[in-house]
C-alpha cells in the first residue's frame, strides 16, 4: 500500500463534500497564481497532457476550475469492466474503491504521456481511454477534449456573463486517463489591475480576495507562475503567496515564457535558487505560443520541444533534467505525497467528526431500506462507508509511516 492510494479516497470525500455540503474538509490542491496571461492555464495543461482549458491573451479563466486527475489503468480488470461499475455507482453506493491500487510507475506514466522515449506506434492503434465528467453535468463522459474546453466556456459565461466578469463559483471537472497523475488542481483568474467589460471597479480586490480563498489553506500548495520575460520583484504570483506562505514552504516557484527571455538573459540564478528563497524551488518551463496556439500545435511537439529546448540550450544545458514539464509534473507529485502524508493526522481527525455526524444523520433517517431512497440518505451512506474505509486506510498508512 502506497501513499498514493489515499488521492482516490481523498478525491471522493471532496465529491461527496461538494454535492452534500455535508461539511468542510480542507484537501491538499495545488492552486495555479499568477498575474493575467502569465501562462497559467498552459502550465496546467501541460501538467496534464492534453488540449482542454481555454486559453489565450486577456482575461480568459473567469471562474476557478477545480480538476481532479484520475489515474486508470487499462489493463486493470477493474478498469475493463469500469461501465458495470459505473452503473453500479448509478444505481447506489458504491463500496469497490480498489481501482487504483495498483501502484503508479511515475516515470512510464510520464514517458507515456511525453512520448519522449515511447516508440510512438503502439500508443496509436489504442483505443481512447480517457474522458472528463462535469460535476454540472452528471453521468455525461466527454471524449472529445475540444468539447470539453467549449463546455468549460458555456458554464463560464452562464455563471460570469460573456463581458470579462469573474465569479467565484467553481467548475468541477474530472479527467479520468491512464496517463495521468492522480492530482487535484485549481485553474484560477489571474490578477489584473484595471477594470474592463463587466469588471467591477474593484476587481484587483475581488480576485485578490478570490485567489486567497483557495491558498490560504494551510493544505493548499501554491503554483506560483511568474513569467520569465518580468522582472521577478514584479512577481504577483510571488507578493500572494508570500502574504498566505511567507516561509515559502508550500510554494512552487514556476518560471514560464523562458523562451521569450531578453537575448543574453538567462534564468539561471532564478532556477538554482540563488535569487528568491523557496523551499520547494523554481522550475522552468516553455509552454506554447500564441502562435502554437493558432496553428494547432500538438501538446506531444511541444513538450520535445520544451525538452529540447532546455538540452541545448548553452546556458540550461547542464540543469536541463531539473527543467520543464516533465519534471515540474514529477517534483509536484512527490510534493503533494510529502504533503499527504504531514496531513495525515489531521484527515484522519476530520474524518472522525465527519463519521460521528454522519452517524447521527443516519440515526435520523431511520432504515437503510429508506436511507436508499433519497439522495441524502444515499450520500449519508456513502459517506459513512468513505469514512469507515479512510479511516482503517488512514490507520494502514500510519502504521506504515512508523515503520519508515
Ligand atoms: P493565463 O492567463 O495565465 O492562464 O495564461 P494562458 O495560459 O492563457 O497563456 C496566455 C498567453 O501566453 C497565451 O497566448 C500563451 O500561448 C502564451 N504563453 C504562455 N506560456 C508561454 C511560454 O512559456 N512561452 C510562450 N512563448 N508563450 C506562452
Ligand atoms: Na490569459
Ligand atoms: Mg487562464
Amino acid at each position: 500500500m502506497t501513499l498514493q492510494d489515499l488521492i482516490p479516497v481523498v478525491n471522493k470525500l471532496q465529491d461527496i463534500v461538494t454535492t452534500t455540503q455535508l461539511a468542510e474538509i480542507d484537501l491538499p490542491v495545488l492552486a495555479v497564481v499568477g498575474s493575467q496571461s502569465c501562462g497559467k492555464s498552459s502550465v496546467l495543461e501541460n501538467i496534464v497532457g492534453k488540449d482542454f482549458l481555454p486559453r489565450g491573451t486577456g482575461i480568459v479563466t473567469r471562474r476557478p476550475l477545480v480538476l481532479q486527475l484520475i489515474n486508470i489503468n487499462k489493463d486493470d480488470p477493474l478498469v475493463r469492466n469500469y461501465n458495470e461499475a459505473d452503473l453500479r455507482e448509478a444505481r447506489g453506493p458504491k463500496t469497490d474503491y480498489s481501482l487504483s491500487s495498483d501502484e503508479i510507475n511515475l516515470e512510464d506514466h510520464l514517458r507515456r504521456r511525453t512520448g519522449a522515449l515511447s516508440s510512438g506506434s503502439s500508443s496509436m492503434n489504442e483505443e481512447p481511454s480517457e474522458w472528463g465528467e462535469f460535476l454540472h453535468i452528471p453521468g455525461k463522459r466527454f471524449y472529445n477534449f475540444d468539447a470539453i474546453r467549449r463546455e468549460i466556456e458555456t458554464e463560464t459565461a452562464r455563471i460570469a456573463g460573456l463581458n470579462k466578469g469573474i465569479s467565484r463559483l467553481p467548475i468541477n471537472l474530472k479527467i479520468y486517463s491512464d496517463r495521468v497523475l492522480n492530482l487535484t488542481l485549481v485553474d484560477l483568474p489571474g490578477l489584473t489591475k484595471i477594470p474592463i467589460g463587466d469588471q467591477p471597479t474593484d476587481i484587483e480586490k475581488q480576485t485578490r480576495n478570490l485567489i486567497l480563498e483557495y491558498i490560504s489553506k494551510p493544505n493548499s500548495i501554491i503554483l506560483a507562475v511568474s513569467p520569465a520575460n518580468v522582472d521577478l520583484v514584479n512577481s504577483e504570483s510571488l507578493k500572494l503567496a508570500r502574504q498566505v506562505d511567507p516561509t515559502g514552504k508550500r510554494t512552487v516557484g514556476i518560471l514560464s515564457k523562458i523562451d521569450l527571455m531578453d537575448q543574453g538573459t538567462n534564468a539561471v540564478d532564478i532556477l538554482k535558487g540563488n535569487v528568491y528563497p523557496l523551499k520547494l524551488g523554481f522550475v522552468g518551463v516553455v509552454n506554447r505560443s500564441q502562435q502554437d496556439i493558432q496553428d494547432r500545435k500538438p501538446l506531444e511537439d511541444s513538450l520535445m520541444a520544451e525538452q529540447s529546448f532546455f538540452a541545448n540550450h548553452p546556458a540550461y544545458r547542464s540543469i536541463a533534467s531539473k527543467c520543464g514539464t516533465r519534471y515540474l509534473t514529477v517534483t509536484l507529485n512527490k510534493i503533494l505525497m510529502n504533503h499527504i502524508r504531514e496531513r495525515l493526522p489531521d484527515i484522519k481527525a476530520k474524518l472522525n467528526t465527519l463519521m460521528g455526524q454522519t452517524e447521527q444523520e443516519l440515526a435520523s433517517y431511520g432504515d437503510v431500506a429508506t436511507l436508499a431512497d433519497t439522495k441524502e440518505g444515499r450520500a449519508a451512506l456513502l459517506l459513512n462507508l468513505m469514512t469507515k474505509f479512510a479511516n482503517s486506510f488512514v490507520s494502514s498508512v500510519d502504521g506504515t509511516l512508523l515503520d519508515d
